[in-house]
Formats: structure tokens, sequence, C-alpha cells
């Protein structure tokens, strides 16, 4: 009989190196943060807002995402220091519309000065309150082309049956923060971000108008967080 064998502490260490070098790598050829990016972290670390945006390497994806469904309209929900709102706004075309809503006004104060420090307070609004008064409000600006949730975690389930009502076909469904560490697949979930999470998970695969999958994102940008091993999810509305 065969014993699996764990691996020690030191091909541990030698992993999250590894980890560690293959993210600097990916992260400087495809991701290289410039001044504007840079700079929305500082604000935000200046005004001791918490690190909890997501990475290059993601921002570079959700910008690949919009360009490839041709997005004119975004809607992101948790707009924190703007980070995000950056690259989803880098990937509309100049008559684009990005909306970001935010329920901490001084999130949201930080937020737009980022947008007006790259150059897209035409193109990127802040919208200030708890998303799930604000979401109603937006069926005039329906319907989004990429919808990006980034918020509570417990509220995911009810951003997703929005983000469906202020979708059309084709619309891209995006969700950050969909792993937590492996929490969101325990049986019950162990907190209730990780059910929030679970329960996002589950209608994402049930729902007969959504092509979903999930992503690990293992970063080492946050080693002690929930953040450095969580994952994103991407669905597409179909008819
Ligand atoms: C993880 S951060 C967003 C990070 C941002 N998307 C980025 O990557 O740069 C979550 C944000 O959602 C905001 N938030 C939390 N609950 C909210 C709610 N009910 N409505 C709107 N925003 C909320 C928080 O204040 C925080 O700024």
């Amino acid at each position: 009989m065969s014993s699996l064998s764990l691996p020690d502490d030191e091909q541990l260490r030698k992993d999250a190196q590894t980890r560690a070098f293959i993210n600097r790598e990916l992260q400087t050829r495809f991701a290289l943060e410039d001044e504007v990016l840079r700079g929305s972290r500082e604000r935000a670390q200046a005004e001791n807002v918490p690190a909890i945006q997501i990475s290059p390497l993601q921002g570079r994806l959700l910008q690949v995402l919009a360009l490839s469904c041709g997005a004119r309209s975004i809607l992101e929900i948790g707009a924190l220091a703007g980070y995000s709102g950056v690259w989803l706004a880098r990937g509309l075309p100049r008559n684009g519309k990005l909306i970001s809503l935010e329920v901490d006004p001084k999130h949201a104060e930080i937020a737009r000065a980022t947008f007006a420090a790259a150059g897209l307070s035409e193109r990127a609004e802040v919208r200030v309150g708890p998303a799930l008064t604000l979401l109603p409000t937006l069926v005039p600006n329906a319907p989004f082309d990429l919808i990006f949730i980034d918020a509570d975690k417990s509220n995911y389930p009810q951003y997703l049956d929005w983000a469906i009502n202020l979708s059309h076909p084709g619309t891209l469904i995006v969700a950050d923060n969909v792993i937590r560490r492996g929490r969101a697949f325990q049986t019950p979930p162990p907190d209730e971000s990780a059910a929030g999470a679970a329960a996002y998970n589950r209608k994402i695969l049930e729902h007969p108008r959504l092509t979903s999958v999930a992503l690990p994102i293992v970063t080492d940008a946050f080693e002690d967080s929930d953040s450095s091993m969580d994952g994103l999810a991407i669905s597409v509305v179909r008819e």
C-alpha cells in the first residue's frame, strides 16, 4: 500500500517562492501598473483604506473581457479606491460608461480622485449608497455589457439577480472572491461571506440563462488574507 507523503515545510516554502516568482513575472509582462494605478493604491493607503483591491492580473483580465465583449457600458458593485474601475474603464471606448456603486463615501471620494487622475471622469461615475438600494435606480441605464461584482459577499446572490435583470444576452457577469480559501466549498460554509460565495456559485451553475466558470486566483499580494487564495467567477448571459 502506498502512503501519501505530504510536502514538508521546506517544500511549501519553495512552492510559495515559485508562486511569487510566477506572479511577479506575469504581472511584469502582462499587467504592469502605470502611475495612475499605483496612485490609486497609494491614495487608499494614505487614507487608511484596506488594500483589498483586485490584483493587477485580475485587472488586466477584466480589461480584456471588456474589450472582448465590445463593452460600451459597465456596472461595478464595490468601487473601493477606483483601482478595478480604472482597468475596466480603460476597456471602454471613449464614449463608453462605467457606473461604480460604493457604500462608503470616503471610498467613493478616493475613487473619484483616481478617475480624475486617470482622465476618466467623463467615462467613470461613482454612485454612493448601499448597492441593493442603488441597483433598482439603474434600470434606465440598462442593459450593461459587463457587470463586475466585488462588494459585501453575503449579498452576492441578490447582486446576481440584479445583474441578470440589468443584462442582455451576451452580458458578462464577473464576481471576485467566490472561493474564500476553499471555505465556499465547505458544508455548511463556516461564515457569512463563504455562505454568500457558496450560494452565488450554486446560482450561477443552476441558472438556465448562464454559462459559467470559476477560476482560482492565487496571489502573493496579501499573504495572510483570504484574497491570496480566492477565485473569480465569469458567467455569460444567454438568450
Ligand atoms: C473588495 S472592495 C472593492 C475593490 C475594488 N473593486 C477594486 O478591486 O479596486 C469592496 C468595496 O465594496 C464596498 N461595499 C461593501 N458593501 C457594500 C454595499 N452594500 N453596497 C455598495 N458597496 C459596498 C466597500 O465599501 C468596499 O469599498
